[in-house]
């Protein structure tokens, strides 16, 4: 035995005679895992982690409650010590070890897992649409793919306008003006691969490209999984909507399917299924992020032809069958709706290519564009292309700003900050939009949409004015800002010009939202704490405490790890490492060559220079795939289910508990929410949205507004469309796996039947599992079952246990009846996984979606990387972003969740931007946790009036419906 080994058993001896409140079998496992040393890193997609762990680790980080989840197919590390509320904590502290102890155990176990789950999704999971492919398997001039950082593919093509700036038919590198700022189309971000991430590039995959496109049976493994039984149309996209996503009401004449009562009088009322911990401000801040980050449309339009949507066929006795007039009128379906198809970009079939004799394709089978730019960029608020772009009004006093002007004379300070403009006769416009604010990005236009373009707004003005006041406080100061053309001249806070400090809001604002969404948005909708301190770590480091050691691991990381031909380095190790000093922010500063213990030398010289490529753009990586968003990522952010159909309309200065209104949401989409925003007040929607719960991401529990949506534009019979329907449909368009071949192609493990769905921590006979029983006997009908055959192979992205291949049997007999579980849709999938971790108000498939996608585009970004510097962003922009405002760090009052934490972000730009929600924010901890509820302790999920909320009436329902 070596010494680590004795060493370790000597520590667990001692645990185990310490008497401390663990149990001998859990200290016990916890010897033999420290023996048993890490797990290693798949090398073969088959071998993947897929969130399981063995027994002893189980059991060492959650005790028998872990073990005995194991026997699910759901991930681990939900059932660790301290992972949900506080009936989950075990012993906080062993001998003054905090890590030692059960809670420490099971939080950085559950950290261990999901950096697992990371690395291995940064292995197996990017398959670049853009022509790129080839080279990542084979990789290039003795580079690894995954170590490449250029790509001929990401240059810009020879007709693009700023071909020859960038190099033209030489080396391409983005130099001066055009790397300022975030560009208007998203070039240049990466100044060595202009084009990437710019508009209408590829959307990626993060499946394998002969997994997508089931429907076209383009292999062997398609057709053994599927049968004949996949179209665009089979299983009926409307009949699922109907049956599957149809929120039941105990009194439809109060609802109206969604419309609410006349006058939007208080007393209507549409049940939904509501999640305790999220507010209706969630729900449409990820609608604001989604327009951000990609669209498949064209100024609110798809391709020209038109096809039906559904509404003509249903499952009986396991055989299509087309629907009579009765079924129709009883489903509430329409088969006379009609759409616009989605755009391709390429459908005929991809070239392919062998390496040690296996064929691979080069991309997928057709594939699609991203129109917007796939940056963090605020490209919904200041634009994406020369048409959006005219949409952005700005204040022709100062253009430095955005234009708003005062609406009205309500009472409040943040009035006087004013409103958006409406879009003009002359503005681009696709008719629907008419009436609506002036906005880049114009599109499903709601109160949602006006709410945050307008706070952002205000926020962009704030920042300028606050520069201008610094300017005139101290005109000949350094502003920070710096013209690459000349790098080593101070620009002086007087000479900045309207054009430059525009951007640097620009900048300023998206980082804000990316600040937003990744400390605060996220940790809400994932409410526990590994995700706590897993989010925060993203954006600040888990070491952000010790700054030497900060940057000690930013040197590694960027340094070392960052420039490696090596795949292992330049991926799984630069993941591992990143984690220390965070993503955000990584390689913005440089210092020179020293032995490592310099590194904690507080006086070292910061030599990050502008005129060197390396530092300015040196922070990123990309893995050795272009970043792009993947299709898999749109399908899980179609979180319809959010929106609730009624809003409970608040007033802040009349009595905030009482609900005046309730207002259907229809009546505040497009034109009308300008005019509801106008009419009523950003305040008012403020405490509206800011009080109310979210819908829950499940089936039955669709908007029924959105199930019958007008769409004037389309022309059809109906003059409507079933968003909810889309939703399949497009995925079908765009050729997303089914759900079960989803899960194993981001290493999750499958399911065998509709069974598996239920949540197996539920009591036999509640009302919940009773609930979901039904579902699942719904979802039998629906997708049905066939008999098996065991000669058939179904998928080649995993094995089963005993490393033989997975057939149609899914480990039944040959010949048995089995459910057709591959078929389910991913949409349906995910909102059909009942079990979930503790305060997760999405599904855990949803959250390994994110796991590499929310960090990949903080890793790609050289705004949020090398280029977080006062030489972009300002002095000042640099101090709001990391203090969250202009005057400083401010601290919260009270402790939540057992942290000291900083006054959220969102909270500070919703008090600068909104002075007279200083009463009703005084309490609150995170703006997107319901803003009248009590917190309590450790991440408790119920539904409790804080003090001074206790005559609200939404804490007074019996049923939490
Ligand atoms: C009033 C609220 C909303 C309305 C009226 C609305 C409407 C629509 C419509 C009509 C489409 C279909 C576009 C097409 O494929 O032709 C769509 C797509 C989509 N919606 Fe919504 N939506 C709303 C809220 C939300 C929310 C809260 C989310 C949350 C993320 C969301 C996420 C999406 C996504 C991801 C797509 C697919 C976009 C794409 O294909 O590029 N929507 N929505």
């Amino acid at each position: 035995m070596n010494t680590l080994k004795r060493s370790l058993l000597l520590l667990a001896t001692s645990l185990f005679l310490s008497g401390c409140s663990d149990s001998p079998a859990d200290l016990i496992a916890c010897a033999r895992l420290g023996l048993q040393g890490f797990r290693p890193i798949a090398e073969d997609r088959a071998q993947r982690f897929q969130g399981k762990v063995q027994e002893v680790t189980a059991r060492c980080r959650g005790g028998d409650r872990a073990v005995a989840g194991r026997a699910v197919p759901w991930i681990d590390w939900q059932n660790y010590w301290g992972a949900g509320d506080s009936s989950t904590r075990g012993a906080e502290s062993l001998f003054g070890f905090r890590h030692l102890s059960a809670n420490g155990r099971g939080i950085d176990g559950a950290l261990l897992d999901l950096e697992y789950s990371r690395i291995e999704l940064i292995r197996f999971n990017l398959f670049d649409n853009a022509g790129t492919y080839r080279d990542y398997v084979l990789g290039k001039g003795g580079v690894d793919g995954p170590a490449l950082k250029t790509w001929p593919e990401m240059r810009l093509p020879s007709g693009h306008p700023q071909y020859s700036a960038v190099g033209g038919d030489g080396a391409q590198l983005c130099q001066g003006e055009l790397i300022r700022a975030r560009t208007l189309t998203g070039i240049c971000n990466d100044i060595r691969n202009p084009l990437m991430g710019s508009i209408n590039t590829p959307f990626s995959r993060n499946v394998t490209f002969d997994a997508t496109f089931p429907d076209l049976g383009k292999n062997d493994l398609a057709r053994n999984r599927h049968g004949d039984r996949l179209g665009l149309l089979q299983p009926d996209p409307q009949v699922i909507s109907r049956r599957l996503f149809t929120r039941e009401q105990s009194e439809p004449d109060k609802c109206r399917d969604g419309r609410g009562l006349p006058d939007q009088s208080a007393d209507a009322h549409c049940d939904y299924l509501k999640a305790p911990f999220f507010n209706v401000l969630a729900a449409f801040w990820i609608q604001f992020m989604t327009h951000d980050w990609f669209s498949h449309l064209e100024e609110g339009r798809n391709a020209p032809d038109m096809m039906a949507v559904g509404c003509a066929t249903q499952r009986v006795g396991n055989v299509e069958t087309p629907l009579t007039p009765d079924q129709v009128a009883k489903l509430g379906c329409r088969p006379d709706d009609r759409m616009d198809r989605t755009f391709l970009a390429e459908d005929g079939d991809p070239a392919t290519f062998t390496r040690d004799g296996k064929p691979y394709l080069t991309r997928a089978y057709r594939t699609t564009r991203n129109t917007v730019t796939a940056w963090w960029d605020a490209s919904q608020i200041y634009g994406y292309d020369a048409t959006s772009r005219r949409r952005v009004k700005r204040d022709p006093a100062d253009p430095a700003r955005l234009l708003l002007m005062t609406v009205g004379e309500r009472k409040g300070a943040g009035e006087r900050l004013g409103y958006l403009p409406l879009l003009e006769a002359g503005d681009p416009m696709n008719p629907q939009w008419a009436g609506q604010e002036a906005t880049a990005l114009p599109d499903n236009w709601s109160i949602g949409m006006s709410f945050f373009h307008n706070l952002f707004a205000r926020e962009h003005n704030l920042f300028v004015d606050a520069f201008r006041k610094q300017a005139a406080t101290t005109p000949d100061a350094d502003s920070g800002l710096r013209n690459p053309a000349r790098p080593d001249a101070p620009i002086a806070y007087k000479d900045v010009g309207p054009d430059e400090l525009f951007e640097a809001g620009r900048l300023v604002v998206s980082a804000e939202i990316a600040k937003i969404h990744t400390t605060e948005w996220t940790p809400q909708l994932l409410y526990d704490e590994p995700l706590y301190v897993g989010m925060n770590g993203n954006w600040h480091g888990l070491v952000r405490h010790y700054p030497g050691l900060e940057q000690a691991l930013d040197k590694v990381v960027v340094g070392t790890y960052g420039k490696s031909a090596r795949a292992k380095d330049a991926t799984q190790w630069y993941s591992v490492f990143a984690s220390g000093p965070g993503i955000f922010g990584l390689g913005s500063h440089r210092y020179a060559d020293a032995p490592p213990f310099a590194h904690f030398d507080p006086k070292q010289k910061d030599i990050w220079s502008l005129a060197n490529p390396d530092h300015v753009n040196g922070g990123v990586n990309h893995f050795g795939s272009p970043f792009n968003f993947p299709e898999e990522f749109v399908t899980v952010y179609r979180l319809h289910a959010l929106v609730p159909d009624l809003i409970e309309y608040r007033e802040w200065d009349g009595d905030p508990n009482a609900i005046r209104n309730q207002i259907a949401v229809v009546d505040t989409s497009r034109g009308l929410a300008t005019a509801a925003m106008r009419q009523r007040g950003l305040a008012n929607w403020a405490v509206s949205m800011g009080r109310q719960r979210l819908g829950l991401l499940t089936l039955q529990n669709s908007p029924l507004f959105l199930q019958n949506l007008d769409m004037p534009r389309l022309g059809s019979a109906t003059g409507k469309i079933d968003v909810v329907a889309l939703d399949l449909i497009r995925d079908r368009e765009r050729g997303v796996p089914r759900f079960n071949e989803f899960r194993r192609q981001y290493g999750l493990r499958q399911l065998t039947s509709f069974d598996d769905f239920i949540d197996p921590k539920l009591p036999a006979g509640s009302p919940e599992r009773q609930r979901q029983e039904k579902i699942v006997g719904t979802l039998r009908e629906i997708y049905g079952q066939h008999r098996c055959d065991a000669g058939k192979v179904i998928t080649a992205a995993q094995l089963n246990a005993d490393g033989s291949r997975i057939n149609d049997c899914l480990g039944r007999p040959n010949g048995t009846m089995v459910d057709n579980i591959e078929d389910v849709d991913t949409v349906v999938g995910w909102q059909a996984e009942f079990a979930r971790p503790h305060g997760f108000a999405i599904s855990e498939t949803q959250f390994h979606v994110f796991i590499l996608n929310a960090s990949r585009r903080l890793f790609s970004d050289r705004f949020f990387t090398s280029s977080f510097r006062p030489e972009f962003y300002t002095n000042l922009g640099v101090r709001w972003v990391t203090d969250n405002g202009p005057d400083g760090p401010v601290m919260e009052k009270k402790s939540s969740n057992g942290h000291d934490d900083p006054v959220s972000p969102l909270k500070r730009v919703l008090l600068r931007t909104m002075p007279e929600l200083g009463p009703e924010l005084a309490q609150v901890a995170n703006a997107f946790d319901p803003w009248a509820r009590d917190r309590g302790a450790y991440y408790t999920l119920t539904w409790k009036a804080r003090p001074g909320a206790e005559a609200d009436p939404a804490f007074r329902e019996a049923k939490p419906r």
